[in-house]
Formats: structure tokens, sequence, C-alpha cells
């Protein structure tokens, strides 16, 4: 097997940012160069004939504040098949223990050598505070119920390559819009590149204003599906729960569950997403989640992809100008998404 080292091209010109911290920001053209540049990625990567060491020399730090699977582990392997070094900071066992502030230990970090620090955290904006406070790029893998940009762009890319483009598809999301941040990267992005979204779940689990991204809102789950080209499945999430958002979770999983039953009303290829961790059983039924129209684990797949894809694109653009954010945005962004949450 031939181990070639593959030239990947220089990054598309309209590229100018160092950062990713959520999808609300991006353009269409920018989307698309993201999902264009995974493509690549995921074809080059399928073979493993040739090497892509555009990180060779770097290192990509994780900074993980809240527990992941797929996001950590997966961004992970993007950089190291990029030939980054990788490290991996966990919040537990840390100094944090002993009253060292989040600021100084990501600054401790960074003063190391990372070129690419990937955060998660509990507190909304904390990503976009990052990136005024360090001088490599940051990337937002989840700050609270804010956005989970990766997420909502390897969403897309699962769609788009079954579908090709957006534009008259609808796409349902259904679950616990309140405290998903997946929720709000996909709808962002949905929206930009023409799709219907449309939003179902309890209603004390769906923010007031949502209408004004761009959705329409559905209580009734068979009327929501009426129709449907593709269902998003959110988490029911017990930490973030309060108590008494909805009766118990046998009426969540009866009146919202995601089942044969229910799918009944959708198109009949009705693609099927969840962006894990599953509650089998509750948001969605097992035969479905393991049925021929999953995607479930094609997502996992394609995070891949599109997190190469994007630390490629920041790795080309951290040498032009530093997209400006004002503490005053950062700001207005933790006030939104605190007020959905
Ligand atoms: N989808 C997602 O963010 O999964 P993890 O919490 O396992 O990273």
């Amino acid at each position: 097997m031939s181990t070639d080292v593959l030239d990947i091209g220089s990054v598309p010109a309209a590229w100018t940012r160092r950062h990713l911290l959520d999808v609300e920001s991006l353009s269409a053209e920018e989307i698309n160069i993201i999902l264009d540049s995974a493509v690549t990625f995921k074809e080059v990567t399928a073979n493993c004939a040739q090497k892509i060491p555009i990180l060779s020399g770097r290192t990509c730090a994780n900074l993980f504040f809240e527990p992941s699977t797929r996001t950590r582990t997966s961004f992970s392997l993007a950089a190291r098949r990029l030939g980054s070094d990788t490290i991996d900071f966990s919040s537990s066992g840390s100094s944090l223990s002993k009253g060292e502030t989040f600021i100084d230990t990501a600054k401790n970090i960074e003063a190391m050598g990372i070129d690419v620090v990937i955060v998660r955290h509990r507190t909304p904006g904390t990503a976009h505070l990052l990136a005024q406070k360090l001088n490599c790029s940051v990337i937002n893998a989840g700050d609270g119920p804010h956005e989970h940009p990766t997420q909502g762009l390897l969403d897309m890319f699962t769609l788009r390559e079954r579908w090709g483009s957006f534009a008259g598809k609808r796409v349902v999301i259904v679950g616990d819009l309140a405290h998903s941040r997946v929720a709000r990267s996909n709808i962002h992005g949905l929206v930009t590149m023409g799709a219907e979204v449309v939003v179902c779940g309890p209603p004390t689990l769906i923010p007031l204003d949502i209408e004004r991204l761009g959705v329409s809102v559905e209580v009734d789950l068979k009327q929501a599906l009426e129709g449907a080209d593709a269902v998003n499945v959110l988490r029911i999430q017990m930490e973030r729960q309060q108590r008494g958002l909805f009766p118990s979770i046998d009426e969540y999983a009866r009146r919202w569950g995601i089942n044969r039953q229910a799918l009944k009303n959708a198109h009949k290829e009705c693609i099927i997403m969840h962006p894990g961790p599953m509650n089998r059983g509750i948001e969605i039924a097992q035969d479905v989640a393991d049925g021929e129209n999953s995607v479930i684990l094609d997502q996992v797949t394609n995070g891949v992809a599109v997190r190469m894809a994007v630390l490629y694109l920041l790795s080309g653009g951290s040498a032009l100008e530093n997209e400006e954010t004002t503490p005053q945005q950062t700001e207005t962004r933790v006030r939104e998404g605190k007020q959905v949450a």
C-alpha cells in the first residue's frame, strides 16, 4: 500500500476565520467550504493510502470540562490524522480543585505551545471568551445550551451526502429544545442553507422566542412529522433537567418518543438522526435507532472528516486576519445562550 504524502491544496480565499465558535455567524458559503473540505477528507481517509501531514509540528489540546465520548475522541482522531500532536485535559484531577481559574488554566495549557484549543464547558460563551484571551485558534466543542458547531456541521454533512442540497427538505428536530446546543447549531445551519425546520417537543422544553430563529413550532408529534424528510432526535438531558418540566419519562416517551408508529406520517425514506448519547426506549425506540433509515453511526463517522476539515481550515486561516469579537458581542452571545436555557 502506498503512503504518499497528499497535497490537499490551499485554504479557499473566502475562508478567513481562525476560530470556530458557532454556526450562527457562518454564511452559506462558509458552511459549504467546510462541508466540501470534509468530502475530500472523508475520501482520502477512507482508503488510508495517503498521509495528510497538514498539522505536522502543531499541537491540538482538548479542554473538556464536561463529559464526552464522541466529540473528544473524534477531535483527537482528526488531529492525529492530520499529523498533529494532541493533549487531553480533564478538569477532574486538575489544579482547578486548588482554586486556579478557568482562564489561568487555559493560558497555562496554551503556554506549553498549543496551536488549537478545543473547549467544552457548561457556560454559554466560554469559547468566545477564550478566543479573546488566547492567541491560538479556539473551537467550541459545546458551551452549555448555546451551540455545538461541529455537531451541527456533521449533521448537515450527513444530510447533504444523501440529498445533495437542502432546498425543499423538511427537517424535524424533536425533544428538549430548551437545553440543546445541538438543536441551536442545527437550526442556524439548516435555516441558512434553505431547509424548512420544524421543532417539536413538550411546550415546557421549547423556548418561547425560538421562532425568531426561522423555525416553526409544533407540539403534536404526528403533525410535526407530516412529510418529514429527516428527524433529528434530541437527548432528554437528565443532568440539566429541572424538576417538573414534563410529567414523567413514560409520558414523554408516549407523546414525543420516535417509534415506527410515530414515523408513519413521515416520508418512507425519512432519515433518522441522533447526536448521542441515546436514551433508548425514551426519546427513540430500539428498532428505529438501529433501523434501515438510521444514520446515527454515519454521523459519528462523518464527524471525524468534518473535524479534519475544520482543523485544516483554521490552520490555514490562522495566518490571515483575526476575526475580532468585542466584549459586547461576547456578552450578547452569553445572554442569548442563557435565555434559551
Ligand atoms: N454528540 C456529542 O456531543 O456527543 P459527546 O457528548 O459524546 O461528545
